[in-house]
């Protein structure tokens, strides 16, 4: 019976994948769903990986199908489902056993069941897996936190079924406790950062430009070829040549423009404004989700202030141009979320490694792109420079923001919002500004509450000539 190499609890969308992934790469391995039923079903499905499975029926059924000392995966809705679980199977496991919830957890939650694994036992490790089904059926990447022998105890499995760059597993330790989701949870803010500034630039060629969704999706073509090659920008050109089977018209054009959400890109936001770090362009993309769904006040606005007269002339822009905007929003938009793990790798004394997480989103996860073999080479130069500044990349902003500006303005101009680029730009203007507007709001700050300022000249003198006008 105890012949599994690993267990998993779950066998939904994710689990089922990720189960049949470890069981062809030559693990044997136990699975346990509350349906029952689910479990049995998954087995007969399997075809030549079935014996490779053990189906089971109970919990203790589970663990006792396991080589000790057992890792169980957990591959369960987040939240109370995985406490459930962890509860449930604490009884069950020996102290050295180890939990593995792989399910796209808020990282405080796995602090916290990491801290409570350290006094109730068992191990527990969170990880987190990007790629959807089919990454997690032919390999996803994977960002683990937790210890590092418990990692490196399981690192085989896991190095097996995930992604592979030129032979490398896009699979890595990220640090302790709930280091594994915090870098998941900037992959997808990053995710949809990246996912709405195509949205904008389609817009522009579909509502500016005139375009029809068949030379949207050839431009988008063309774009995959060059520096902007990404699995987004792959699919997006897909989904904007498919037709649909009902109208006979594009697909893209026949769905409805209100985009849901899970919330991991609000965490994301959140955390970020937490730690003080500037993500612009990803909270400008948790906002256009937020408000794409408010469809019954955007139509509301649209009767009171009329449709923006959206059409530009040919000469207002060219698509080199646009793909350029979106070279110079895409390096930005990483950029920031490179930051961020920076600034909670300080704030949280994690040391995330920036190179090694650049490497580990090359394949498998959804932002997948090849600017990022060239990320992780700048940030291994340096992984303490902001992304923006590394030589490369610099470059490539000095040759393509001149074009972000134009694309920006011309948004403006006829109506076409753009914010997560237009996010994007102000956040490296002000990067590059070496005189802010901040003494405006230091002087503002003195003038009211007294909260003194630092002089350009080094002076001691805290406050203006106005003190005791505030209130
Ligand atoms: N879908 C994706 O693309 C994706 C990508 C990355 C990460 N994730 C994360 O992966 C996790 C699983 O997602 P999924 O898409 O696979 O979900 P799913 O298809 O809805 O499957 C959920 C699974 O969890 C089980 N379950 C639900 N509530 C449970 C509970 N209280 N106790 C025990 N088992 C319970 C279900 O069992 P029953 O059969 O009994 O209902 C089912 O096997 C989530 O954290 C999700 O955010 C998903």
């Amino acid at each position: 019976m105890t012949n599994s190499t690993i267990g998993l609890i779950g066998l939904g969308t994710m689990g089922a994948m990720l189960a049949l992934n470890i069981a062809e790469k030559g693990f044997p391995i136990a699975v346990w769903n509350r349906t029952t039923a689910v479990t049995h079903q998954f087995k007969a499905e399997a075809g030549a990986l079935a014996p490779m499975i053990t189906p089971t029926e109970t919990l203790a059924e589970l663990v006792a199908a396991i080589k000790p000392p057992r890792a169980i995966i957990l591959m369960v809705p987040a939240g109370e489902a995985v406490d459930q679980q962890i509860a449930a199977l604490r009884p069950l496991m020996a102290a050295d056993d180890l939990i593995i919830d792989a399910g796209n957890a808020l990282f405080h939650d796995t602090n916290r069941r990491s801290a409570d694994a350290q006094t109730l036992g068992p191990h527990f490790m969170g990880i987190g897996v990007s790629g959807g089904e089919e990454g997690a059926r032919h390999g996803p990447a994977i960002m683990g936190g937790g210890l590092r022998q418990d990692w490196d105890r399981v690192a085989p499995v896991l190095n097996a079924i995930a992604a592979k760059y030129q032979g490398v597993p896009c699979a890595d330790f990220m640090g302790p406790a709930g280091a594994g989701h915090f870098v998941k949870a900037v992959h997808n803010g990053i995710e949809y950062a990246d996912m709405q500034m195509i949205a904008e630039v389609y817009g522009v060629m579909r509502d500016g430009m005139g375009m029809t969704a068949a030379e949207i999706s050839q431009t988008l073509h063309g774009w995959n070829k060059g520096p902007l090659q990404s699995y987004l920008i792959e699919i997006s050109a897909e989904v904007a040549g498919a037709t649909d089977k009902h109208s006979g018209k594009p697909m893209l054009d026949m769905i409805l423009d209100r985009a849901g959400q899970k919330g991991t890109g609000r965490w994301t936001v959140i955390e970020a404004q937490h730690l003080a770090a500037t993500i612009p362009a990803i909270e400008a993309a948790v906002m256009a989700r937020n408000l794409s769904s408010r469809l019954p006040e955007r139509l509301a606005g649209q009767a009171v202030f009329g449709a923006a007269p959206q059409a530009m002339a040919k000469s207002t822009l060219t698509l080199a141009q646009l793909e350029q905007a979106m070279i110079a929003g895409k390096i930005l938009c990483y950029a920031q979320g490179f930051a961020l793990i920076s600034a909670a790798s300080a704030a949280f004394d994690w040391p995330m490694p920036l190179p090694e997480i650049a490497r580990v989103w090359r394949e498998g996860c959804i932002i997948r792109s090849s600017m990022l073999n060239d990320m992780a080479t700048a940030l291994t130069e340096d992984p303490a420079r902001n992304l923006m500044l590394a030589p490369f990349f610099a470059e490539h902003l000095k040759a393509t923001h001149g074009a972000l500006r134009q694309t920006i303005a011309a948004g403006a101009l006829h109506g076409l919002p753009l914010p997560a680029l237009a996010s994007g730009l102000a956040w490296f203007d002000m990067m590059r500004t070496g005189r802010s507007t901040a003494n405006m709001i230091q002087a503002q700050r003195d003038f009211f509450g007294a909260h003194g300022f630092e002089r350009i000249d080094g002076l001691d003198d805290k406050h203006g000539p106005w003190s005791g006008h505030g209130i």
